[in-house]
């Protein structure tokens, strides 16, 4: 049973991310569908050290869907940073695109406190991490803006995880332009929404549910999404 403080940071964090009642069926299909697994051990223990805020069942959930979705293909994903994600999608044995500016010229500076932190120590520890983790053939790293990339992307993916900008703007931007590229039957992945105070990536994510897209799976502030 949590605790009261973690009950309370909990409740506020969820209601401060969403807009009601605009986000309320995102918020209530997330809820229906929580998808509570951890990822093996070996791979928690690797990417637990490292700098980043993906939680224990959300790397569960991305190793369910590494290992379990059904469509074969590449992980396309938006935001690495220290590659949390990037090294469980790929210990899972998934080919990964890992996009990211690494940079603070984006127009999102959260993930580097707002300057606090150097993103180019950030992009040296990410290829560090690669190779302490082993799977340094298994990820092409693209660095740059995700909008100035997807200008001139042309690879499919049967993934897409979506962990960039964490704005409206930015957030829908990157769902405009990069779900083209997700293979029919493909799985998208949002990090960040409903929970943890992100209210502009919980609304472009809202947005999904009125173009085709059905909840299917969550856990904490991930939400996996396939097409209706
Ligand atoms: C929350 S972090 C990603 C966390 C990562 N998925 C993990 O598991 O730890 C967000 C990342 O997105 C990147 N980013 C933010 N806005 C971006 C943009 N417009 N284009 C490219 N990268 C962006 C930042 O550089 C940062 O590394």
């Amino acid at each position: 049973m949590a605790s009261l403080p973690n009950r309370l940071l909990f409740i506020w964090r969820t209601f401060s991310s969403f807009e009601y009642p605009r986000d309320l069926p995102l918020v209530i299909g997330a809820f229906r569908s929580r998808h509570y697994e951890l990822c093996p051990a070996d791979i928690w223990r690797i990417i637990d050290t490292l700098g980043g805020y993906l939680r224990p069942r959300e790397a569960g959930l991305l190793y369910w869907a590494a290992t379990r979705w059904p469509l074969a293909g590449s992980v396309i994903e938006l935001g690495s940073y220290e590659g949390r994600s990037t090294i469980v999608f790929a210990r899972a044995g998934r080919f990964v695109h890992a996009v990211d500016a690494w940079s603070l010229a984006v127009p999102d500076r959260s993930a580097y406190r707002d300057g606090q932190i150097s993103a180019d120590d950030v992009f040296d520890r990410f290829k560090h991490n690669l190779r302490h983790a082993g799977v340094e053939d298994q990820v092409s790293i693209h660095r740059g803006l995700t909008k100035t990339i997807g200008q001139k992307w042309n690879m499919p993916c049967a993934i897409l995880m979506v962990d960039a900008g964490h704005t409206y703007e930015d957030a829908k931007s990157d769902l405009e332009t990069w779900t083209s590229f997700l293979l029919p039957g493909g799985l998208l992945l949002m990090h960040d929404v409903i929970y943890d105070g992100f209210p502009g990536a919980t609304r472009a994510a809202s947005e999904l549910l009125d173009q085709g897209w059905r909840v299917i799976a969550s856990a904490d502030s991930l939400v996996a999404f396939a097409r209706k």
